[in-house]
């Protein structure tokens, strides 16, 4: 299990940047798709919040430890931060681009558990994974022409 649960470490802390990353868009969208922008980038921080939280209650379920601090999140995390003054629309490209990202690790580690045994974990990561697809489409719909 030590395996899987570094694998989860990793995901929560790819998970708390990506949080970071809506809020942060969440506060500074700017122009005429603001309120739209704004409701959904709170829909998908506090979505990533609660995933963070059930990624670190299912490290601890299987013995491990879920990363403390958000430095060692953060140097941990395979996304970067974006800290950066954004369009509105880059701001939706971007989390699309880190949920393709997010989606492929997911199902990688689902596949890890389920090799393991561990269907919990599978049908965990899978659930989030699945959902991001519906998000993607959602994002995508939003920018075509
Ligand atoms: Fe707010």
């Amino acid at each position: 299990m030590t395996d899987i649960t570094n694998d989860l470490n990793q995901l929560l802390a790819d998970h708390q940047v990506f949080y970071q990353k809506c809020r942060i868009y969440h506060w500074t969208v700017q122009g005429p798709l603001f309120f739209a922008l704004h409701q959904k980038f709170e829909e998908l921080y506090t979505e990533a919040a609660l995933r963070v939280d059930e990624l670190a209650e299912r490290i601890v379920a299987l013995g491990g430890r879920p990363i403390g601090t958000l430095a060692k999140q953060v140097s941990t995390s395979r996304l970067g931060e974006d800290g950066e003054a954004r369009s509105a629309k880059a701001m939706v490209q971007n989390l699309i681009d880190d949920l393709e990202k997010l989606t492929l690790w997911l199902r990688e580690t689902a596949a890890d558990a389920g090799e393991a045994n561990d269907s919990a974990t599978l049908n965990m990561l899978e659930g989030f994974a699945d959902a991001n697809g519906k998000t993607m489409w959602m994002l995508r719909a939003f920018l075509a022409d």
